[in-house]
């Protein structure tokens, strides 16, 4: 029924929402408040008990946590340094936190860069952080300034930090306190990787020099994600959702491993789908093209903006694992057909260690998964990679690349 409102409205744009109530739950970087966390209880413990003393004004316990992608590791961290901050300032403690997303913020001084700007306080330091122009040590020199000034506790979230180029500012920032660059306050870090064989990593760059607690986050079963999936139905008007939607995009998020953003993910694909068809309801269907898309998307992110070479390299793997009855190759293999397809690119071929290379940084990005038995890590003779996508869906987006798109195959 079009009322008089509506009447004069631009045509080229929707109006109505027939499917979402709030598509902002749905969000990845929404922060849901306690209430709609489920089934994390006993991790959401350990963190408090690490950054417990906060409540207090103490130091915290620096904390790592690992566990593959969607098992809610970033959302716990928020969650609980929320939580400190509020129960602190009943204590009249203050508490204060930046998240930092190491896979952006790389370098050292940029990690400094952001957290200073996160935690300052213009009006009480008088101090700005500048995008550029100074150099590393007056970045730290503000950073712990403002620590002292506008914090009585600093809770530093580094967020995928294997990432990190340099582990400097980890060694920087755990020892702040006992090198006297801040005296009126303390800092507390939690470290993030979804690499599950960090710590092994870590260990050699730098767990002699800090002590800390470790946590892992296992992935969630189907039923899990039903009920997470469920604390956020509000998204979604009543009665749209079928009695299948929500416990079908829980099973297919949990195939490879039960991965809380592809399951909201999908689900809010779902719903944009059926807004799009104009349907009355989320079905089955929408679900299914839902999971196509959101494995598209986040494998085309993936690898988005990866030079040419890698992708090439990428398509290697890809046509072996269409061809052969088999899902890992060694690394020779798949170089023997990049070199193949490499000279159907008219590119230049690159070394058969570095495309080890880059097949372990693709490793990296969950792209493809390598393995490597006997001898040392990362020796390219005992390697075998795996691709962890359809090939169907990693072709069609490798053919986004019109480079490759011609070739054809
Ligand atoms: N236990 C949970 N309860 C409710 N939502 C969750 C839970 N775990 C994860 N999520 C949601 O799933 C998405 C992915 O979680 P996230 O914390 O980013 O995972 P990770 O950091 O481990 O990759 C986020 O949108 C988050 O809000
Ligand atoms: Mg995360």
């Amino acid at each position: 029924m079009a009322t008089d409102d509506e009447v004069d409205r631009d045509p080229l744009f929707r109006y109505d929402e027939p499917i979402f109530a709030d598509e902002d739950l749905l969000r990845i970087s929404h922060l849901p408040g306690p209430n709609r966390i489920v089934g994390r209880d006993e991790h959401m413990q350990k963190v408090a008990e690490a950054l417990n003393p906060a409540v207090f004004g103490q130091e915290p316990t620096h904390l790592f946590i690992f566990g593959k992608t969607g098992t809610g590791k970033s959302l716990i961290s928020r969650s609980v340094s929320e939580r400190v901050k509020e129960e602190a300032r009943r204590e009249d403690v203050r508490v204060q936190s930046a998240f930092i997303d190491c896979g952006e913020q790389t370098t050292e001084a940029s990690v400094i860069k952001t957290i200073g700007r996160e935690l300052n306080d213009q009006s009480e330091t008088g101090l700005t952080v500048p995008q550029r122009g100074l150099g590393t040590g007056d970045y730290y020199d503000r950073l712990w300034t403002i620590i002292d000034a506008c914090t009585d506790v600093a809770i530093v979230i580094l967020d995928e930090i294997d990432m990190l180029e340099d582990d400097e500012v980890l060694r920087k920032l755990s020892r702040a306190g006992e090198n006297r660059r801040i005296t009126d306050s303390t800092v507390g870090i939690i470290g993030i990787s979804n690499k599950i064989d960090f710590p092994d990593e870590l260990n050699e760059r730098v767990k002699s020099s800090f002590a800390h607690d470790e946590l892992v986050f296992p992935p969630y079963d189907a039923q899990q994600l039903v009920d997470i999936l469920e604390h956020r139905a509000d998204a979604f008007r009543d009665g749209v959702l079928s009695d299948d939607a929500i416990p079908l995009t829980a099973a297919l998020a949990a195939q490879e491993h039960g991965d809380a953003r592809k399951a909201i993910d999908i689900l809010r694909n779902a719903g944009r789908i059926a807004t799009k068809e104009d349907a009355g309801e989320v079905t089955e269907d929408h679900v299914y093209a839902a999971k196509e898309k959101t494995e598209a998307d986040r494998f085309g992110e993936l690898i988005e903006g990866a030079p040419t070479q890698a992708k090439a390299i990428l398509l290697a793997l890809t046509v072996l694992t269409e061809n052969k009855h088999q899902d890992q190759f060694p690394t020779k293999q798949i170089y023997e057909q990049y070199q193949s397809i490499a000279r159907k690119l008219d590119m230049d071929s690159l070394s058969e260690r570095r495309v080890q290379e880059i097949l372990r940084e693709q490793d990296f990005l969950n792209v493809i998964d390598s393995e490597t038995k006997g001898r040392g890590r990362g020796r390219g003779v005992h390697t075998k990679h795996r691709l962890l996508e359809d090939p169907e869906i990693v072709k069609k987006v490798l053919h986004r690349d019109s480079r490759i798109a011609d070739l054809g195959v």
